[in-house]
């Protein structure tokens, strides 16, 4: 039985992560190292909160018993030794998710699940840097986690069928629609997700047309909900690069990112959460940033 959630991580994921734990009636602890991003979660989660309840999507007794069960932790002592469930949401890279597994084998309880939301990476791999491959599996979650629907569950080879199960359950207690589906590198949503993105860039770096101009051809041509330079902004362009790099290396030529991609990243162009992207905030309306 599933009650006490941890997520490691208060980015743009693991709050949002936090957010649909709470309400669906978790008591949940956001960890992260960095008291800064921990900081800037709550107030982003509180204002989740207050827009919710302003729009009449939540009484003040469901606010109220959500905020109840939502804890922040800067020491993972505190936040993991009686957890049920770990959903890790560091930044994608090996390195980082290993240590973070590695040092929860030594404070969480035996039968404590582990869930990453990687967006490409393989569960078999992460399954191994702890020692419960059995109890690892990936819980992909997709931005912004309170309003999109699906959670993509991906197995890994040693992961059990009760893991799965009690994921799914959880997912949906979440509120959220599940498929589950077996690893390979990029699942889905993210091989998919990744080309497009990734086309984008040789697009405008190609001089085929303005960011505004090829958002609006793939929204209203191809009928997608945004387009994909106003996506990457909110996924981040250094998590998008991430991605590429790991599916390049793993899945071929097709994957490799774009120079101009790259380029924004070095740049320190993030996308909203650094105010500019291939847009940029930090001036009212939205605007192409101009070099
Ligand atoms: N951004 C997206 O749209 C998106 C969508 C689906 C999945 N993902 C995946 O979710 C994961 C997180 O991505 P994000 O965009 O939220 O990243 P982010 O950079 O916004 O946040 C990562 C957080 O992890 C914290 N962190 C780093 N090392 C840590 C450690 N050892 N212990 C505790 N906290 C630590 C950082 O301080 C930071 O607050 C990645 O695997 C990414 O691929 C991202």
């Amino acid at each position: 039985m599933i009650n006490n959630i941890v997520v490691v991580g208060s980015g743009v994921m693991g709050r949002g992560i936090a957010y649909v734990a709470a309400v669906g009636g978790f008591q949940t602890t956001l960890y992260d190292t960095n008291e800064k991003a921990l900081e800037n979660a709550q107030r982003e989660l509180y204002l989740i909160f207050d827009k919710g309840l302003a729009r009449g999507k939540m009484t003040a007794e469901q606010v109220e018993v959500a905020k109840s069960k939502l804890f922040f932790a800067s020491q993972v002592k505190e936040a993991a030794g009686d957890a049920d469930l770990v959903i890790e949401a560091v930044p994608e890279k090996a390195e980082i998710k290993r240590v973070v597994f590695e040092s929860l084998e030594e404070i969480v309880p035996e039968q404590c699940l582990f869930a990453t939301n990687t967006s490409t990476m393989s569960p078999t791999e992460i399954g191994s840097y702890g020692k419960r491959p059995e109890k690892t599996i990936a819980m992909h979650f997709f931005n912004p986690v309170h309003k999109m629907p699906l959670v993509e569950i991906v197995r890994g080879l040693e992961t059990s069928d009760e893991t799965a199960q009690a994921i799914r359950e959880v997912a949906e207690k979440m509120g959220k629609e599940t498929v589950v589906i077996n690893e390979f590198p990029g699942f889905v949503t993210s091989r998919i997700s990744a080309l497009v993105g990734n086309e984008a860039f040789y697009m405008l770096q190609e001089g085929l047309g303005t960011p505004e101009e090829i958002d609006k051809a793939i929204k209203l041509g191809l009928n997608y909900p945004m387009g994909p330079f106003e996506l990457v902004d909110l996924v981040g362009l250094d998590a998008r690069l991430n991605n590429l790099k790991y599916l390049h290396e793993k899945l071929g030529e097709k994957y490799r990112p774009a120079p101009l991609l790259e380029q924004y990243v070095k740049a320190g162009r993030l996308g909203r959460k650094s105010g500019k992207g291939v847009y940029d905030y930090s001036v009212k309306e939205k605007e192409v940033a101009t070099k």
